[in-house]
């Protein structure tokens, strides 16, 4: 059987500058060409500052590019209207972030709920797909507490379950892992490889942390906004982490 690849994302010669109020300009992505296919699961690495959130706040259409192109499942965000974005954007994309973004005065349960709430899913489609998610993250017993009765690892894996309830066709995490002691961290990446080989999402996240990054099966390094290689995982987890450590200490990019 021939498995053919499905582009999810394309870029093609991305840039971004930021502009200050006193007119100094700072280029913060160059002339960024990248593809991924449909399951894959890519973690992006480099020094602070060096444009990993620019990079995923573009793609995922929270910012626009200065120079180049996004195309998500053939289509370029950017050429829609308002309110088509608005739907695309819901349709398409699933966020996580590093401090979870849960609002404080819901339940787990409702904040998991809210996307499908702006898209007026009926009663027991939410139900099923509420009961699918808290299962596969873990979290059915605790739905009903608010976000400062429950663990960040909690928080984090009830933050998934709210990206990907409308099922999009990417999930982007920005230090997903950022927030969390070691445990936890390893229980979110474990969720998220299993979604991954599970469900064939495709998942692009951002991090520092080596560990977490070896839970992916790709990674691309970024330096002074410049795309400065990628490594892939074999069939063994340890030997990946090593490459990446390795990678990194060439690139400078950890944090410290
Ligand atoms: N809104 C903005 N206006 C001006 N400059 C910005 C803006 N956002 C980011 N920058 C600058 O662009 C560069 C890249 O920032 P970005 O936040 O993408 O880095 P990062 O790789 O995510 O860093 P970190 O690992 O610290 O999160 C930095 O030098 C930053 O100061
Ligand atoms: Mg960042």
């Amino acid at each position: 059987m021939t498995i053919l690849n499905m582009t999810v994302l394309k870029t093609e010669g991305l840039s971004k500058t930021y502009g200050s109020k006193s007119g100094f300009l700072y280029q913060a992505l160059e002339d960024i060409h990248l593809r991924i296919e449909k399951g894959e699961f890519v973690a992006v690495m480099g020094p602070s500052g060096s444009g990993k959130t620019t990079l995923l706040n573009i793609l995922a259409t929270l910012d626009r590019p200065t120079l180049g192109r996004v195309e998500i499942n053939g289509t370029d965000p950017s050429l829609l209207k308002e309110g088509e974005m608005a739907m695309f954007r819901r349709r398409e994309i699933g966020f996580i972030f590093q401090d979870f973004n849960l609002l404080d005065t819901l339940s787990l349960r409702e904040n998991i709920l809210l996307p499908l709430a702006l898209d007026k899913t009926g009663v027991e489609e939410c139900a099923a797909r509420l009961r699918e998610w808290a299962g596969i993250l873990n979290i059915r017993e605790i739905l009903d507490k608010r976000t400062y009765e429950v663990s960040g690892g909690e928080k984090q894996r009830a933050a998934i379950a709210r990206g990907l309830i409308h099922a999009p066709s990417l999930l982007f995490a920005d230090e997903p892992t950022g927030n969390l002691d070691s445990k936890a961290s390893r229980e979110v990446m474990e969720s998220l490889a299993r979604i991954n080989s599970e469900r064939e999402t495709t998942i692009l996240m951002v991090t520092h942390d080596p560990f977490a990054a070896s839970y992916c099966k790709r990674i691309l390094f970024i330096k002074d906004g410049k795309l400065a290689g990628e490594v892939r995982r074999g069939a063994n987890r340890q030997a990946f982490f090593q490459q990446i450590l390795d990678s990194v200490s060439v690139l400078g990019g950890n944090r410290e």
